[in-house]
């Protein structure tokens, strides 16, 4: 099966990245968010994003506005009906997740793929909700989207082997790197990643020192583009503890506890770069 036909379910911070290098790679693309007003802001966020490789002379004028020309809206999947690949990106619940997997499997062509972008949630618990599990696998970018070349792919148990090596090339033909996991709590990435965070925002909490020298310590020693405080911050403080506690349900054990200091932000509204407030504030441009 040819794909050319992409339809992105949710315009956020990730859904928005997706639709972006979709639509820059020559596919057609309808971004599916459930208010117009959504949709737009999504489209204006990938255009800025678009203008700030312009001015880094990463893509064209003309190579933007082409790009742009294969991106629509919508504000039902129904609207996007035929497409041959889809990628899930709504907000971290399964029963939302479920509802937008059970709609896409009426919608798509014959043997179209059904990704997620879920970062914690088991791919097999979503994948229950659709005609065929053999057709859903899990497609994990990272943010920022269109500049990190990372896409973790991860096979549920049903997923067939032909879902994974289309998965696969439609990634490379993205101009991403994918690697494979299989569907474990977390994944490899948030397994790996989160504990460090947590473990970061712990030596905060602790007292064993700043927030500014834990992330020099980490930029500078491990050569990390951005410390662990920083980058807890910027994935968002309520991503971070949603998937703390998935892995700690899934493993238990200490090492996984989320830390109460990452509690507490979440639980004062403090999330983040999004909010302009976490650890550091992000005072409004
Ligand atoms: N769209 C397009 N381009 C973007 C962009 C966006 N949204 N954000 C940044 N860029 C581009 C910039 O234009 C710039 O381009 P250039 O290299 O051609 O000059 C380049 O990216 C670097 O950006 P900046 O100069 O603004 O800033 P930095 O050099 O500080 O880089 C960063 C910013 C790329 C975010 C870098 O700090 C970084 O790599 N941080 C770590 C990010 C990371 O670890 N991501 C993974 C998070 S985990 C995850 O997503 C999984 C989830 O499940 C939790």
């Amino acid at each position: 099966m040819k794909i050319e036909r992409v339809c992105v379910v949710g315009g956020g911070t990730m859904g928005n990245g997706i639709a972006h290098v979709f639509a820059q790679k020559g596919y057609s693309v309808t971004l599916v968010e459930a208010k117009q007003e959504l949709g737009d802001k999504a489209l204006a966020t990938i255009a800025r994003n678009m203008d700030r490789q312009v001015a880094k002379g990463a893509l064209t004028a003309a190579d933007k506005d082409a790009a742009l020309a294969r991106l629509k809206t919508a504000t039902t999947i129904a609207e996007a009906k035929g497409f041959e690949f889809a990628v899930e990106a709504v907000p971290e619940r399964l029963d939302i997740k479920s509802a937008v997997f059970a709609e896409l499997s009426k919608h798509g062509a014959p043997g179209a793929i059904l990704a997620t972008n879920t970062s914690s949630i088991p791919i097999g618990e979503i994948a229950k909700s659709a005609a065929d599990p053999s057709r859903v696998i899990g497609m994990h970018f990272m943010n920022p989207v269109p500049v990190m070349k990372l896409v973790e792919i991860i096979r549920a148990k049903a997923t067939s082997d032909a879902t994974t090596e289309m998965t696969r090339a439609l990634t490379e033909s993205l101009g991403k790197i994918p690697a494979v996991a299989n569907d474990f709590p977390g994944f490899v990435s948030n397994r790996v990643l989160m504990p460090m965070l947590n473990e970061a925002i712990e030596c905060l909490r602790e007292g064993v020192s700043t927030k500014e020298d834990i992330d020099t310590i980490m930029k500078l020693g491990m050569a990390h583009p951005m410390g662990p405080i920083q980058l807890a911050d910027y994935i968002g403080l309520d991503v971070c503890l949603a998937i703390m506690e998935v892995l700690d349900k899934g493993f238990g054990g200490v090492k996984y506890k989320p830390s109460p200091l990452l509690r507490e932000m979440v639980a004062a509204g403090k999330l983040g770069v999004k909010t302009g407030a976490g650890f550091y504030e992000y005072p409004k441009k």
